[in-house]
């Protein structure tokens, strides 16, 4: 009885906003029967410019709001979050809670043929350094360029993605990493892969870039099928979303990515939790 409500319960996802919807959007592809609610912290974004103490504050508010819902598993899509709270809160929660960093680096590990592996994300994930940390249990040779790229986030957020003005803030973030030998990228922030394009467009094809969101979603399987409470459902998940703020501008960003109709969104006040 126990195991049979553990298999239909949802997972939780959450991130600072927006931007961990191409994770979840995986999830939703590779583990189709699985339910999914998402949390988007959309009062409280950015996480990349705050300290630690605050993130794992948010981060510990969110999970306790996301334990609500009776989740059986907890993906942290956002990088930030991953980097800086995961082992934190992981201690904490008697549910599996994945983040996206080991899964992200471990598929570079996986690539990379000279071990020279670059990871762009937000300040507070290249300070952390822990992109590097864990790349370096895999591959202890490894040489990791990090570069900060703060600018991206705003610039997919304001629907520019595709605009000339963010090739040449590419231009100007990832100059130096192109004349590196590097031949391994880690987009390490949610909103980057929706830069893919013009990124493999400036590096050109002698860069493989990594997207953590599958290996994650595949990660996330592993661990459903290992404590057996994959969802064996053949219909298809459902999914809720909430946020902490502007729910219907969310609810537009969300239509605009993910390969089906999301009819709402829900606010929440995360600082009750
Ligand atoms: N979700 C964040 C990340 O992946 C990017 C946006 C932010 O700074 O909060 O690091």
């Amino acid at each position: 009885m126990q195991i049979q409500n553990k298999t239909t319960a949802p997972i939780g996802v959450f991130d600072s906003g927006v931007g961990g919807l191409t994770v979840a959007r995986e999830i939703m592809r590779q583990l189709p029967s699985e339910n999914v609610v998402y949390f988007g912290d959309t009062a409280r974004v950015p996480y990349g410019s705050k300290s630690k103490n605050t993130i794992i504050r948010f981060s510990r508010q969110i999970i306790r709001f996301l334990q609500t819902k009776n989740v059986k598993a907890i993906v942290i899509a956002c990088n930030t979050a991953s980097a800086l709270a995961l082992d934190i809160v992981q201690a904490e929660t008697d549910i599996p809670v994945i983040g996206v960093i080991t899964p992200g680096a471990r598929a570079a590990v996986n690539e990379t043929k000279n071990a020279k592996i670059g990871v762009v994300g937000t300040e507070a994930t290249i300070r952390s350094e822990t992109y590097t940390k864990v790349i370096k249990t895999y591959l202890s040779n490894a040489t990791v360029i990090g570069k900060p790229c703060p600018l991206f986030v705003p610039l997919v957020e304001e629907g520019f993605a595709k605009h000339l003005i963010t090739e040449q803030v590419i231009d100007i973030y990832l100059s130096e990493m192109k004349n590196t030998d590097i031949d391994t990228m880690i987009l390490g922030c949610t909103h980057y892969p929706l830069l893919r394009s013009k990124i493999i467009e400036y590096l050109g094809d002698r860069v493989h870039i990594v997207n953590p969101a599958y290996e994650t979603a595949m990660d996330l399987k592993d661990i459903l099928n290992k404590q057996e409470i994959a969802n064996t459902s053949d219909a298809p998940g459902t999914y809720e979303f909430y946020v902490s703020d502007a729910a219907e501008k969310f609810t537009r960003f969300a239509n605009s990515i993910l390969p089906y109709d999301v009819a709402s969104t829900q606010y929440v006040n995360i600082e009750d939790y």
